[in-house]
């Protein structure tokens, strides 16, 4: 069976690095040789991390798209416009797709697959969310008997990457960036990660198969990492949390809460312990419980990993004439709870006047939107200035930012210096 490439980088040449490595046991599972026969690139002239001997590269997508000796077609080059004109291309040449373009899915995830079951054929896309971590066809299959509650997870290795080396170096968020850079685990535009967009379209991909809705992904709350310093690191050290970046999804009688920004997660929590560039998907679900995925999120191999098991189950199913497009969620979209409404835990970290009943101005505020408090640190910096840090109990958004704007506007307080979610305990 040939295979044509749209991209021979990082993860194209994973791909091919496997498949020429595993030739032999790749053809033991599905009886089928298979070969990589084209890709396509921008730059015929740069060169390639493997050897690429009977691989015609080419800079025209018709030599790959509309050649009928392929058949499936691996998009591994990102981007959106092009990535989705060449996929419906594929599809309407009658090929099966395999992808690992989480940008283009989580926006038009829904139209290529009504295109894919149009005519036919499918579109596979293990690759997308958690890198080499199976995670969409957990979700497909060994998990399709349950009503997911929540899903939870740090999906982003760039930000892990960064927020483990500030906790363990106690770098600051700068040099920790720095360092991912050096490190090949942040690009050098880094801002789609930082800011949580990254995430969201995994989130979104996911969701829609955890929860059987449509998702729209502009609608996912995101917050950046870029608020968070190595004192707030410390602090929720010291209050015994450790700062991630979490991406959730949660149903309830109310709608989907679809959210990724920072957290304070409980040291005892499992995700408090996923580290440096790794991931971790946490979910629940009614009958199995919880289940919890871990695994590198990226990469040349962990990514091409993902990318030749779907190549693989597309040979299986071309061999045994299995149509899997029933298995893409055809739902229409669940409502969303807004943020106003979610109840959660919130840390405060605020500069004070350091003159005397100035924590007691605060709680009173708490206490006039009845929010209880948790955890108190109060810590004297500079000359005059102190700083409270705080955790509070469960409270609705919309009541605690009611708090906040209040506290704000107390003569004592200098300066809000950050706001964090908290996990809850479990
Ligand atoms: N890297 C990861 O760890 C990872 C993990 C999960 C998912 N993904 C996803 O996988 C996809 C590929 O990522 P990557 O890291 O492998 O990217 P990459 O290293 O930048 O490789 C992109 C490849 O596509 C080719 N290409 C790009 N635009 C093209 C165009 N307009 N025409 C022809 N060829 C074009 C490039 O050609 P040249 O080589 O000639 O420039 C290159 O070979 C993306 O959707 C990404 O989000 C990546």
């Amino acid at each position: 069976m040939k295979i044509g490439l749209l991209g021979l980088g990082t993860v194209g040449c994973g791909a091919v690095e496997i498949i020429q490595k595993n030739q032999r046991d790749i053809k033991g599972k599905t009886g089928t040789d298979i070969q990589v026969t084209k890709a396509l690139v921008r730059d015929l002239n740069q060169p390639r991390l493997v050897p690429i001997e009977g691989i015609e590269l080419t800079t025209n997508p018709q030599a790959v798209l509309a050649d009928p000796e392929i058949d499936i077609i691996v998009e591994v080059m990102g981007g959106v416009t092009l990535a989705k004109d060449y996929i419906i291309q594929a599809l309407q040449n009658g090929k099966y797709v395999v992808t690992a373009n989480k940008d283009l899915l989580a926006q038009y995830g829904k139209e290529l697959f009504e295109i894919a079951s149009l005519v036919k054929r499918n579109i596979y896309y293990e690759a997308s969310v958690g890198g080499g971590i199976p995670l969409i066809r957990p979700f497909k299959h060994c998990l399709a008997a349950n009503r997911i509650k929540s899903v939870m997870g740090i999906i982003n290795g760039t930000t892990n990457f960064i927020l483990t080396q500030m906790s363990v170096a106690e770098k600051e968020f700068k040099d920790a960036l720095e360092e991912a850079q050096a490190k090949g685990f942040a690009e050098q535009d880094p801002s789609s990660d930082l800011e949580g967009r990254d995430a969201a379209y995994k989130l979104a991909i996911l969701s829609s198969l955890a929860f059987n809705s449509k998702i729209d992904v502009s609608k996912v709350y995101t917050e950046s990492i870029t608020k968070i310093s190595l004192r707030d690191i410390m602090y929720a050290k010291e209050l015994g949390f450790a700062i991630k970046l979490l991406a959730i999804g949660e149903e309830t009688d109310a709608g989907l809460s679809l959210r990724v920004h920072p957290t304070l997660v409980p040291e005892a929590h499992p995700l408090a312990t996923v580290h440096n560039e790794f991931n971790a998907l946490y979910l629940q679900g009614d009958a199995v419980g919880e289940v919890m995925f871990y695994g590198r999120g990226a990469g040349s191999l962990p990514t091409g990993s993902a990318v030749v098991s779907d190549i693989i189950d597309v040979v299986r199913n071309i061999n045994h004439q299995v149509d899997n497009g029933i298995l893409e969620t055809t739902f229409p979209s669940k409502p969303l709870v807004p943020m106003e409404e979610k109840v959660s835990r919130f840390y405060v970290r605020m500069k004070a006047t350091d003159e005397h009943g100035v924590f007691g101005s605060v709680a009173t505020v708490f206490g006039d939107e009845q929010i209880s408090l948790d955890m108190i640190l109060q810590k004297r910096r500079d000359f005059n200035v102190a700083e409270i840090v705080l955790v509070t109990h469960d409270v609705k958004e919309a009541q605690f930012n009611r708090a906040l704007c209040k506290i704000q506007s107390l003569v004592s307080i200098r300066n809000l210096s950050n706001v964090i979610r908290v996990l809850e305990r479990s």
